[in-house]
């Protein structure tokens, strides 16, 4: 299966007082169509790594290919685009916009990335009823659980049908209930074009995971990976 996103010799310093050598020379090569959880403890770098591979953050030293063709970590602009067309994004909370209901979260989202408002809507109420979020549609964040917040970040993601989805903690804030419901959505999003990474200290949830990647001491280790 194609590599549609790899990283080569990948390392990331920061420089606080003294010198942190957070991630060091890390290559791994992840294959649309899978799962991958990373492990690893708090501070190891594991938000780093996904805000690398979102094209957030830059690395200190090495490359990120995607699509078999090699990041400028200079060009923010075309970064950004790709960004927006290809990745999805979901973080431990505070993932909808405060003033927007459920479904307007969603069809923003769309409409960003060139949906027409119209075509957004009609888009976005299909996902919540699959989300079986439809009687929520319009509730503002505030009014939402944090379950439900996380769902609607799913149906966030989803309407822009992104070929890699990267999640950092997404449930970290969840209950065990919320957070299988949570993981049950992610992994109904599995596809063979689609690449899906998440962060947990779940090891049930990292379990599930079709690649178990671990960070410790700055390097990338892929732990019995089930294919
Ligand atoms: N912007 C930053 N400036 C300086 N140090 C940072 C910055 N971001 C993260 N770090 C440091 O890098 C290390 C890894 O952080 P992080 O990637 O957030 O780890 P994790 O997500 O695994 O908890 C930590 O020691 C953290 O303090
Ligand atoms: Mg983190």
């Amino acid at each position: 299966m194609s590599n549609f996103l790899e990283i080569k010799n990948i390392s990331k310093n920061y420089f606080n007082q003294k010198k942190v050598n957070v991630l060091k020379n890390l290559s791994y090569k992840f294959k649309k169509g899978k799962i991958y959880s990373l492990v690893g403890p708090s501070g190891s770098g594991k938000s780093t790594l996904l805000n690398i591979l979102s094209l957030i953050d830059r690395p200190s030293k090495g490359n990120l290919v995607f699509d078999s063709k090699k990041i400028n970590f200079d060009d923010r602009k075309i970064n950004d685009q790709i960004r927006s067309n290809y990745i999805g994004i979901i973080y431990q909370e505070k993932n909808l916009l405060n003033d927007f209901t459920a479904i307007e979260n969603i069809s923003i989202a769309g409409i960003a990335n060139g949906k027409s408002s119209k075509e957004s809507l009609l888009i976005s109420e299909k996902i919540l009823k699959k989300l079986r979020l439809i009687n929520r549609s319009n509730h503002f964040p505030s009014q939402l659980s944090g379950g439900e917040n996380q769902r609607i970040a799913i149906g966030r993601v989803l309407i822009n049908s992104p070929n890699i989805i990267i999640a950092d903690e997404p449930s970290g804030n969840l209950d065990q209930k919320n957070a299988k419901e949570f993981f049950k959505l992610l992994f109904n999003l599995k596809s063979k074009k689609r690449i899906i990474i998440y962060a947990t200290h779940n090891r049930y949830f990292a379990n599930l995971a079709d690649c178990r990647l671990q960070l410790i001491n700055g390097k990338l280790k892929s732990i019995n990976a089930r294919k």
